[in-house]
């Protein structure tokens, strides 16, 4: 399938979404208890018509950036991933993905993916914060913040019920200038920018 690149990474692109992904890929990832195992998503069933208006919600909303996952080795769209809540006169967003093909946990895939949307946000939406709430147990993605340079804001106590309990939430983020400090570690993504500008 020919697909509108946005931005490439050195293992994966992201790229616009279809509601055709919506439908056969987003929905099922939707129905898979391993993939929104620590999400709220995944509680209630997802029907194809409330599939199709988050597809129309999200792409008609200029403060919601929502963007697929491609591995380039084989060209597969594993995952959705994208900048929420884009507020512009606080200068921040939140970030959120969600990889729905299980087989490419694991890779790194997911960090390179975040590292590419902070850059994103950080150097062509302008923003000063990209934030996020994780679960405390979900230790893929809790390291994968963590070592891109994000920091705990805070404990959201049983924040979600979720598999029979419920779990506390961190809240995290990064601002520009420690995004700035820890940018000269990550690879270069050559589609975005080079350096990091003030
Ligand atoms: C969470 C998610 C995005 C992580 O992406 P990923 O590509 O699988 O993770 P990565 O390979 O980039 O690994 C991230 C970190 O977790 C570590 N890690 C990998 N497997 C791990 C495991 N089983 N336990 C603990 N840490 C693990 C990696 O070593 C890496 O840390 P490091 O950079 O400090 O070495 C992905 O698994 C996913 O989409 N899961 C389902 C939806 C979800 O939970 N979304 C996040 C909501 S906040």
């Amino acid at each position: 399938m020919n697909r509108t690149v946005f931005l490439e990474g050195n293992r994966c692109k992201l790229t616009v979404l279809s509601k055709d992904d919506y439908e056969q890929s987003y929905f099922h990832w939707l129905h898979d208890r391993d993939v929104t195992y620590y999400l709220t998503r995944g509680t209630y069933p997802t029907s194809i018509e409330q599939i199709r208006n988050s597809y129309d919600d999200v792409s008609n909303n200029p403060n919601e950036l929502e963007l697929g996952i491609i591995n380039k080795e084989d060209n597969k769209l594993i995952g959705v991933a994208g900048l929420h809540c884009i507020q512009a006169i606080a200068r921040s967003a939140e970030f959120r993905i969600l990889i729905g093909e299980k087989q490419y946990w694991g890779l790194r895939l997911g960090k390179e993916v975040l590292q590419m949307l902070i850059i994103y946000g950080m150097e062509i939406l302008n923003l000063n914060k990209v934030w996020l709430g994780v679960s405390n147990e979900n230790d893929k993605a809790f390291r994968s913040y963590l070592s891109c340079g994000f920091t705990a804001e805070g404990t959201l106590r049983e924040e979600i019920f979720r598999n029979g309990r419920f779990y506390d939430v961190t809240r995290m983020s990064i601002l520009k200038n420690e995004y700035i400090a820890h940018r000269e570690s990550w690879p270069t993504y050559s589609c975005i920018l080079k350096k990091p500008s003030l």
